[in-house]
């Protein structure tokens, strides 16, 4: 039964302070800046649009194979090229910003001081939200991703805080010996909001050569393989930090800090959106899924939209968490 205007349920929610008139945003590097689908997809029906993920500098990526097909999955190892801050505020900014949906500027990395740098450019423009990628590799600990140990991770996002006042989610990898512990580090520095996750690191070898099939040796994998993963993750995140209890919500009348997550991984149908909510997302993210079919997302709106009318849920908060908190 489809909704009709009497039933139709509210799809909007709020992400750290910000509205999204429905929960579905593309994903960081699968979406480009949001232009390139517009000849497929109606892309103002969706929620928001993650960019690229955006360094300080220009950056060219990694050499060699870039994209391995997995059973249900994908590895990429992409080495976020990108065209460097400025160059994305003087010529994609504006016409992301035209697009609709709000608009999420994916921030990364290699210093701590390139991050802050970067936020503090950023900051000063229209983007509504930054998401702080802390998956890049750190230089100065040897290329161990900033988002792997709790200290690391505090110093990045404090140093992001400080030089921005714009609504921020820190991105967690699912690397991490205890994404709990990263994601309590980013809360106390200031986050605004948490996204996980990021890609796991996974391996190939092309054995034709007995070599790794990626130049860079590992790369990250996503797509429907990991989101089983991903969704008992985002459980102990939900479960593990006090911050994002949905009851929190001050939309809900709850009391304290309330830090909204923003649930990914393999999201492919409204049923896996629906799974990632009511396993306490507020909001979700769907990349890998949109190579397979570029419909994906739209789809998964208006399938969201049926399933909450069928069920008598008015809005998102209603099926947020369920599965969870009792
Ligand atoms: C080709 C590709 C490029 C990506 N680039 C970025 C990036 O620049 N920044 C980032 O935070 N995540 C990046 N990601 C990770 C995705 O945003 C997402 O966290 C991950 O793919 C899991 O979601 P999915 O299974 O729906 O793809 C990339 C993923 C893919 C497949």
């Amino acid at each position: 039964m489809s909704p009709t205007a009497s039933n139709l349920p509210d799809l909007s929610v709020r992400v750290a302070g910000v509205r999204f008139a429905n929960p579905v945003i593309a994903a960081s590097g699968t979406f480009g800046y949001g232009t390139e689908y517009s000849r497929v997809i109606d892309v103002a029906l969706l929620g928001g649009v993650c960019s690229k993920g955006l360094t300080l500098e220009p950056r060219a990526g990694n050499a060699g194979p870039r994209l391995v097909e997995t059973p249900s999955g994908l590895m990429n190892s992409i080495g976020l090229e990108n065209p460097g801050i400025p160059h994305f505020v003087a010529h994609e900014l504006m016409t992301m910003l035209s697009l609709g949906p709000t608009v999420i500027a994916n921030l990364s990395g290699s210093t701590v001081e390139s991050y802050a740098e970067g936020a503090a450019l950023l900051d000063a423009t229209d983007v509504p939200v930054i998401e702080l990628n802390i998956s890049c590799p750190n230089v100065k600990a040897g290329g161990m991703a900033w988002g792997l140990d709790p200290r690391a991770a505090a110093a990045v996002t404090s140093a992001v805080r400080g030089r921005t006042k714009k609504p921020l989610i820190v991105k967690l990898s699912p690397n991490a010996p205890s994404v709990v512990e990263v994601a309590k580090a980013a809360v106390a520095s200031g986050a605004d909001a948490l996204s996980l996750v990021n890609t796991f690191q996974a391996f190939a070898v092309d054995v034709e050569r007995g070599k790794p099939v990626f130049e860079n040796v590992t790369a990250g994998l996503a797509g429907p393989a990991i989101r089983p993963l991903a969704l008992r993750l985002l459980r102990d995140v939900a479960l593990g930090v006090p911050e994002c209890d949905p009851s929190r919500d001050p939309e809900l009348g709850g009391t304290g800090t309330f830090v909204p997550l923003v649930g990914l991984g393999g999201i492919a149908t409204w049923r896996d959106a629906a799974e990632f909510i009511m396993t306490g997302a507020t909001a979700v993210q769907v990349g890998t899924s949109t190579f397979a079919d570029p419909r994906a997302m739209t789809r998964i709106i208006g399938g969201l939209a049926d399933f909450m009318a069928r069920k008598g849920y008015s809005r998102i908060s209603d099926l947020r968490g369920i599965a969870v908190f009792q």
